[in-house]
């Protein structure tokens, strides 16, 4: 048994040299138990021929939107309910920007546009497409909406150029696809987490803000996906590239971030508040710029909406997790919010101290729950990210026995 054992895979192949390699990819996945069907582009059908995935898949390649004996059989329709995962290997930078812009005007861009199965990218092509601002900000645009983008890596190519453009190894591609299903501890679990600081406008120009850079809540954000959940991310402005997530909302104010939360809390089963909300904005934002005409100014600020309260009071309340963050009496903090806002989790770290925190590649934390405490030691947040979504886990599943996975 592997992760990709009954699975069920639309190998979709588009135009390029690299096409050669999905038919080595097509005997791993089969090899690894999946059932594969192809879905080709005419211009991969001028590199190889669909005879070969036919023979290698076991099953008729699908290459017509409009081939009526076809559409009967599996069309892209069916084609795209059938898929447990679309995966576009190799993907042209034409195929790229097509499924960017939404485009659906051959089988396989149709197909990924009709199916709500998750869909995998592994480009191929010359280092100089892979280079250009369009094809990079096609690709960033894909990862935002949760594809998930494997690859390209670095080496010689086909025309001749070294550089980045390569198609993954078809093994590695395998091997990332198995942990795409992988049964993780938070398998089938839906996580809401909010990451980032808020922005809360004084003018059109200037706003209050802090020095959350985010990296804590993409962190968990990774290792939950990594964790087999299906990941919300509502997340405030930060210089972070997308982490790999179901669903990304990007949010400014504390009040932007309150209702996108609210809007998602009925279908979590987990909330992890990261984010470091102003808890104060000002009272009435003004319209035009302020001008410098004042020797001295007063700007009177109201508080924002908690959202974590308000998460932890919502009528389906999932499992509710908030962070604290402390310059004294880090401890008794924490338990006094677990109290105060009903937590099941807080998660506190000091500030202005050397164990991380804002701004820092490294982070520890306290960790209380109604019974239990742990110290998760200084280490990068990546790890603490994995070890606070392990206990996270933990306590769900001791609240919750019924939906254990395991
Ligand atoms: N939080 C929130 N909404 C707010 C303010 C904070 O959801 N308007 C959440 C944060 O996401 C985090 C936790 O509350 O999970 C952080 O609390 P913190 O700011 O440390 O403390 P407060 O509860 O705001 O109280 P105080 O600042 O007085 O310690």
């Amino acid at each position: 048994m592997t992760n990709l054992t009954g699975k069920h895979i639309v190998l979709g192949i588009t135009g390029g040299i690299a096409a050669y390699k999905a038919a080595e990819l097509t005997r791993l996945l089969r090899n690894a138990g999946a059932s594969v069907r192809v879905a080709m582009t005419h211009a991969a059908t001028a590199f190889v021929s669909p005879l070969t995935f036919q023979a290698l898949s076991a099953n008729p390649v699908h290459t017509e939107l409009l081939d009526t004996g076809e559409e009967s059989a599996m069309g892209h329709i069916s084609l795209a309910r059938w898929a447990d995962l679309v995966l576009i290997a190799p993907a042209t930078a034409d195929f790229i920007a097509k499924l960017r812009a939404g485009l659906g005007d051959d089988l396989l861009s149709t197909l990924c546009l009709a199916t709500r199965a998750p869909i995998a990218v592994a480009p191929a092509m010359n280092q100089a497409m892979w280079d250009n601002p369009a094809t990079q900000e096609n690709v960033r645009c894909l990862r935002d909406r949760g594809m998930r983008i494997l690859g390209p890596e670095e080496g010689g190519q086909a025309c001749g150029e070294v550089g980045m453009g390569r198609l993954l190894e078809p093994q590695q591609i395998c091997d990332e696809l198995g942990s795409f299903f992988d049964n993780g501890v938070l398998a089938g679990l839906s996580v809401l987490i909010s990451a980032g600081p808020t922005r809360e406008a004084i003018d059109p120009v200037r706003y209050i803000s802090n020095r959350s850079s985010g990296k804590m809540g993409y962190a968990l954000a990774e290792a939950a996906t990594q964790a087999g959940a299906k990941v919300s991310l509502v997340t405030g402005p930060t210089a972070l590239n997308a982490p790999r997530v179901h669903d990304l909302s990007r949010v400014e104010s504390a009040a932007d971030m309150y209702r996108s939360i609210m809007d998602k809390v009925s279908s979590a089963n987990i909330y992890i508040g990261a984010a470091a909300v102003a808890d104060y904005c000002p009272a009435a934002p003004e319209k035009q710029k302020i001008k410098k005409n004042e020797s001295e100014m007063v700007l009177t600020l109201k508080k924002t909406q908690d959202i974590l309260s308000a998460v932890s009071a919502s009528e389906k309340r999932p499992f509710t997790v908030g962070f604290a963050a402390e310059t004294d009496q880090l401890e008794d903090h924490a338990r006094q919010k677990l109290a105060a806002k009903s937590l099941d989790i807080v998660a506190a770290n000091w500030v202005g101290r050397e164990q991380g925190g804002f701004e820092n590649d490294d982070n520890a934390l306290f960790v209380c729950w109604n019974g239990g405490h742990a110290y998760l030691p200084l280490a990068p947040k990546k790890t603490i990210a994995e070890q606070l979504i392990r206990l996270i886990a933990e306590r769900y599943h001791a609240q919750n026995p019924a939906k254990n996975p395991r």
